[in-house]
């Protein structure tokens, strides 16, 4: 990821979109982003910001009960959810470090659930539900 970018304060879902997108700008392939925060705080929405940024035009949608979505955009985009699978032996079947390969760029939502698998170099993304509108979005270390 290129440095620059440190999150944002949104107070709609149209912003977080932008936010999303404008973060786009900032992703290199290779890239493994985990998506922390609790239910509705943002996360789906922000990564439809980013698709939207990187090219894609079709529909994304959280992979909650298929649990990986592959997305043909400027470059390949692999996006998990983990919030219905916490069973780690079961991402190492679905075959987790292929998606964490190189060649792609990889977007998992409720990354907690699965910290033991990630590569130390994710970076973290935060997500904080402020009110009924606003979210709060930050890059952390951890
Ligand atoms: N500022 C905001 N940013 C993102 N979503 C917002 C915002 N304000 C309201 N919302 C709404 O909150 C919900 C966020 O859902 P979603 O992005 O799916 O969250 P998550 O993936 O974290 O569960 C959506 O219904 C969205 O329209
Ligand atoms: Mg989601």
């Amino acid at each position: 990821m290129k440095s620059g970018w440190t999150g944002g304060m949104t107070n709609s879902t149209e912003t977080t979109v932008k936010l999303g997108e404008d973060f786009a700008k900032f992703i290199e392939v290779g890239d493994v982003f985990a998506f922390i925060g609790e239910l509705a705080s943002g996360k789906t929405t922000f990564i439809k910001g980013i698709l939207k940024g990187l090219d894609f035009e079709k529909s994304v949608t959280s992979p909650t009960f298929t649990l990986v979505n592959e997305y043909d955009a400027k470059y390949p985009v692999i996006h998990i959810d983990c919030y219905r699978e916490e069973d780690l032996e079961r991402w190492l079947k679905l075959g987790i470090n292929d998606y964490l390969s190189d060649d792609n760029i990889v977007f998992i939502e409720w990354a907690d659930k699965m910290k033991p698998l990630l590569p130390e170099n994710t970076f973290h993304i935060n997500f904080s539900h402020k009110s009924s509108n606003s979210r709060e979005i930050i890059l952390s270390n951890s």
